[in-house]
């Protein structure tokens, strides 16, 4: 197969790495990505080198670990891209969703309800850092942020109030993939071929930016008459490639918000269900988001499942009259599915019963030194970034197109740990039951990845 030569792109490394076997149909692993790149559209990946960039084809998986349809195995360390809490094929979260198969798979939401949403949403209440919250469902973590963005426009108009129309964002976030996410979002990732349909957006810096929070104030102060929401992502701006801030900055934000009165809306859709130490990083902030979006954990990572949480407040400015246009007149096909919703209350009651949070500051602190030891010294590390179980290791190469990213990832997947950069940040987002064998195992096999591609 002639494969031209794909442009480069912001965030995805699209060149391909090397194939041994190119063009050999030897393997089952090889029969299935032909017939996987045949009929299967890859999303953020470049379909004309899909093959040549050696993707694992997963048969089944057990615990932490993925086993292909060669019968090779592979420690999850993404947690199937930042998805997955418990592991997979939980036992009990198995069992969910064939109870409520006997009950049933799903109804529609749209001015009806469904008996395990309620109870999902009744678990949840108490858990999220959200003062009298009401659960809008969807499915994709975009959706969430969509639905939070028209929430906070609509909250402004159904009290006559029509200038507040604009949102400010930070450098480097990302909040998905829709029109409005990419539009709230900063670019680059492969999206500035969408720049005309984005609309404009007012921009403080990322947490890369010491004075990101300084400047987000101040411009919270002079522009709050035209906002309708501040969008952050709390502690960690993780697609950008693991941006930390503080909790004093993320809290004086919040207050900045409340004094101003504009809404905070806090994405958590990376950060919430446990990946940064606490079920949620708004609780290591002293904030309460007026509205805060919440996906991949919610159902361990086994079904798709999001959510808009709106405060009684922001919920409160939606009623009306029958049929009025108070209402928020949005809701998608699948919102509040219920084997979602069973495995994802399931979920929330294991995440307690196994204390998952104290697996997950364990073994962060495991890493955190592991890493500190890996970098001392190692002139190919930049820069470990992490809290809790997201981290960033960003490699330091000496000259641009070194593709030193995929290069190391791709040598861990062939020592059988599944790792995915973004661009020259190595992700390492473990599964938090991970155990400390495990931790060894990804830090051993990076160590050795590294040496591989960077020692020159
Ligand atoms: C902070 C944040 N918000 C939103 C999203 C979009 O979620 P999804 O991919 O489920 O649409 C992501 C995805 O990585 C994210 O990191």
């Amino acid at each position: 197969m002639a494969v031209p030569s794909p442009p480069r792109c912001q965030g995805c490394d699209a060149v391909p790495v090397t194939n041994a076997d190119e063009g050999s149909l030897t393997s089952a692993h090889d029969r299935w990505v032909d017939r996987d790149a045949a009929v299967v559209w890859h999303g953020f990946t470049q379909m004309s080198t899909y093959a040549q960039n050696r993707p694992i084809i997963v048969d089944y998986a057990e615990g932490r670990e993925l086993i292909d349809v060669d019968g090779t195995r592979y420690l999850d360390a993404i947690s199937s891209l930042w998805v997955t809490t418990l592991g997979h094929r939980v036992p009990e979260l198995d069992a969910a969703a064939r109870e409520q198969l006997d009950r049933v798979a799903h109804t529609t939401m749209l001015g009806n309800g469904n008996r395990i949403t309620i109870e999902l949403a009744e678990a949840l209440a108490p858990r999220v850092p959200v003062s009298e919250p009401h659960f809008l469902f969807a499915s994709d973590g975009a959706a969430a942020v969509e639905q939070a963005i028209k929430i906070a426009f609509q909250f402004w108009t159904n009290q006559g109030i029509n200038d507040r129309t604009r949102y400010l964002t930070l450098g480097g976030a990302y909040h998905g993939d829709t029109i409005g996410a990419i539009s709230i979002g900063a670019g680059g990732f492969g999206t500035d071929v969408f720049n005309p349909l984005r609309f404009d957006v007012l921009r403080a810096p990322g947490y890369d930016d010491l004075g990101w929070a300084d400047t987000a104030v101040a411009m919270i102060s002079a522009h709050a008459h035209e906002l309708a929401a501040v969008v952050i992502e709390p502690l960690v701006q993780g697609a950008v490639g693991m941006w930390l801030t503080d909790p004093e900055s993320v809290e004086r934000v919040g207050d900045a918000c409340r004094e101003h009165n504009v809404l905070l809306i806090a994405d958590e859709v990376a950060t919430g269900f446990g990946r940064t130490g606490t079920l949620f990083a708004a609780e290591q902030c002293r904030v309460r988001p007026d509205i805060m979006c919440i996906g991949k954990g919610l159902t361990g990572g086994y079904l798709a499942m999001a959510a808009t949480v709106a405060s009684r407040r922001v919920y409160e400015a939606f009623l009306g009259p029958d049929l009025s246009e108070m209402t928020l007149y949005h809701g998608h096909s699948f919102s509040g599915n219920a084997l979602a919703a069973a495995v994802a209350l399931r979920h929330l009651q294991l995440f307690e019963e196994l204390d998952v949070l104290a697996n997950v500051r364990e073994r962060a602190t495991q890493l955190h030194e592991r890493l500190e030891a890996l970098a001392n010294g190692n002139s190919a590390i930049k820069e470990i970034r992490q809290r809790g179980l997201m981290v960033g290791v960003e490699l330091a190469p000496p000259e641009d197109d070194l593709r030193w990213g995929r290069r190391v990832c791709a040598a861990s997947v062939d020592r059988g740990v599944l790792l995915r950069p973004l661009g020259d940040v190595v992700v390492l987002m473990p599964i938090l039951t991970i155990t400390a064998d495990e931790i060894d195992r990804i830090v051993d096999v990076l160590d050795a990845a590294i040496n591989e591609v960077c020692a020159q």
